[in-house]
């Protein structure tokens, strides 16, 4: 297997807004490695999302191929890809799949009804929001939920599920610095503890560390690429 967990290749995305094409990716060539932990950082429009979503099997590219695993993901068909998505990927996206009508702790166990929960999961997930501040918020639906708590249940899911691959777009941009600052601390040691690969977009670049990687994007391209 490559040792790469990202491997974009030409990547381009263009979307049709009012009937005139917007170039969100201009051919973007990268290779993440696995087990990294990745900042990518560039203005509002950059397009920043837009890979996140190709990586994480969301949407399909325009040209160029990205696979991640060593795995071509614009090869797979619907039902391979949502496999993908739902077996390797945690997502930790602003206002992503959270169900209005379950409360804080269903909607962290979401990703497993379809196999059934093994024992211990619910207890689990009650611990896991805990850990990001939510222990009094357990029987909150979303709409009882601030944006920030909302996106802080995505990252409990994203925690629970222990994916090999971690996305996770703006994670604390609502929050506070201290409850920012437990949030990372969690998906750092998802990287160091557990193996996974974590690409997170911020602009809070407080918590980089050195040994991270700095992949700056603009207008669709890749503009600068470091070690922190
Ligand atoms: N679904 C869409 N339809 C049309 N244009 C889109 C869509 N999603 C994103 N865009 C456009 O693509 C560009 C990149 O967007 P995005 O990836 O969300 O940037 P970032 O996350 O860096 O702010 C922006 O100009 C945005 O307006
Ligand atoms: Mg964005």
């Amino acid at each position: 297997m490559s040792e790469a967990v990202i491997e974009a290749k030409d990547l381009a995305k263009s979307y049709r807004a009012s009937g005139r094409p917007v170039e969100a990716l201009r051919g973007v060539t990268l290779s993440i490695a696995r087990g990294s932990m990745t900042f990518l950082v560039g203005p509002s429009g950059s397009g920043k999302s837009t890979f996140l979503q190709l990586a994480g099997g969301l949407d399909r590219p325009t040209s160029g191929t990205i696979a991640v695993d060593g795995r071509d993901l614009g090869s797979m068909d619907d039902r391979a890809l949502s496999a993908f998505r739902r077996t390797r990927v945690g997502f930790v996206f602003q206002a992503f799949n959270l169900i209005p009508n379950l409360d804080a702790v269903d909607n962290v166990l979401i990703p497993f009804y379809a196999s059934g929960l093994a024992a211990g999961m619910r207890d689990r997930a009650r611990t896991l929001l805990g850990e990001v501040g939510l222990g009094d918020r357990l029987g909150h639906r979303p709409k009882q939920l601030s944006g920030g708590e909302q996106q802080r249940v995505a990252i409990a899911r994203a925690l629970l599920k222990d994916p090999a691959l971690l996305l996770a777009d703006e994670p604390t941009g609502e929050l506070d610095s201290k409850t920012g600052a437990a949030i990372f601390a969690l998906l750092r040691g998802l990287q160091r503890d557990r193996g996974a690969s974590v690409v997170v977009v911020t602009h809070d670049t407080r918590h980089i560390e050195p040994g991270d990687r700095i992949v700056r994007i603009a207008d669709g391209a890749v503009v600068g690429d470091s070690p922190a």
